[in-house]
């Protein structure tokens, strides 16, 4: 089957994303209301999280109606294209309960199985519809902040590399994560925890952050956003040749990634994962 170049999926991706960050903005600013919890109390959903969807997946179906999807908020549908559209409609989604402006609807396409593993992402964008940023990158062209191109810091040493992570929803993940957190505080200029994969893997790729790292990410978290950091010359995988994927994400230019990652091991060594912290 034929596909649009990269950059046909891109302009969709981001039209779409522009479309569904424009009504999460709008549900944001009328009050937001919780629908459900999902993996703990903490881990909610919004009522605009599943409404945002719903309008992604309506206009992917009228434009792509034979690839698949696979989303944060319904159930997954393969299509016979061998593309799959991977969809957070609102990344950052306790920012977005508090009106903490970092949020993000992320789109992105990727083609083969829809696992991190293995898939090959075309094109991506991740809209912060608060503060009016679009983040975009398509296979071999770049990653972008509207018409800016964007380039990862280079010749940061760790002891000086500012990191993001993030923490889980289940209390005995968090434990562990901040174990780690702990571990490393005093490796780093210093930690942040923005809220947002998705917008952390972008800051990656705009400099705003030199490292991140999380453990447990879903693939609709990080599709997009770690194209984007690729695009702009970032490393993105886990521990030696590993993928990224649920067990680990890390993103940072090659030359910090190759600096960051042995201490990594080191923390994870020194605090074993709970196999009951997935
Ligand atoms: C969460 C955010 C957060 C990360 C969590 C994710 P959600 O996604 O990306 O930054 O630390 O691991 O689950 O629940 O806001 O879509």
């Amino acid at each position: 089957m034929t596909h649009p170049a990269p950059t046909g999926l891109l302009d969709l991706a981001r039209t779409i994303a522009l479309t569904a960050g424009a009504l999460a903005h709008r549900r944001r600013s009328e009050g937001v209301e919780i629908a459900a919890s999902k993996s703990s109390p903490e881990d909610i959903v919004t009522a605009a999280d599943r409404e945002v969807e719903l309008l992604i997946r309506g206009l992917l179906a009228d434009a792509r109606p034979n690839d698949g999807f696979y989303g944060e908020e319904s159930d997954a549908t393969s299509g016979t294209s061998g593309l799959t559209w991977v969809v957070d409609p609102i990344d950052g989604t306790v920012n977005y309960l508090y009106g903490i402006p970092f949020y993000a609807v992320s789109v992105a396409v990727v083609q083969g199985d829809p696992d991190p593993a293995t898939w090959n992402a075309l094109a991506g964008a991740v809209v912060n519809p608060a503060l009016g940023e679009v983040f975009t990158a398509s296979d071999g062209s770049g990653a972008w902040l509207g018409d800016k191109r964007l380039h990862v810091n280079h010749d940061v040493s760790l002891s000086l590399a500012l990191a993001g992570t993030g923490f889980g929803y289940e209390a005995t993940r968090r434990v562990w994560q901040a174990n780690v957190v702990g571990g490393l505080i005093g490796q780093v200029r210093d930690i942040r925890r923005i809220g947002s994969a998705a917008l952390d893997l972008c800051s990656v790729a705009c400099g705003r952050l030199d490292l991140y790292f999380e453990r447990g990410l879903n693939p609709w978290d990080h599709a997009a956003g770690a194209l984007i950091a690729r695009e702009a010359g970032a490393r993105v995988g886990a521990l030696q040749a590993d993928a990224e994927g649920r067990d680990l994400l890390i993103a940072a230019a090659p030359d910090l990634y190759a600096q960051f990652e042995p201490v990594l091991a080191g923390l994870f060594t020194r605090f074993p994962v709970d196999p009951q912290a997935r």
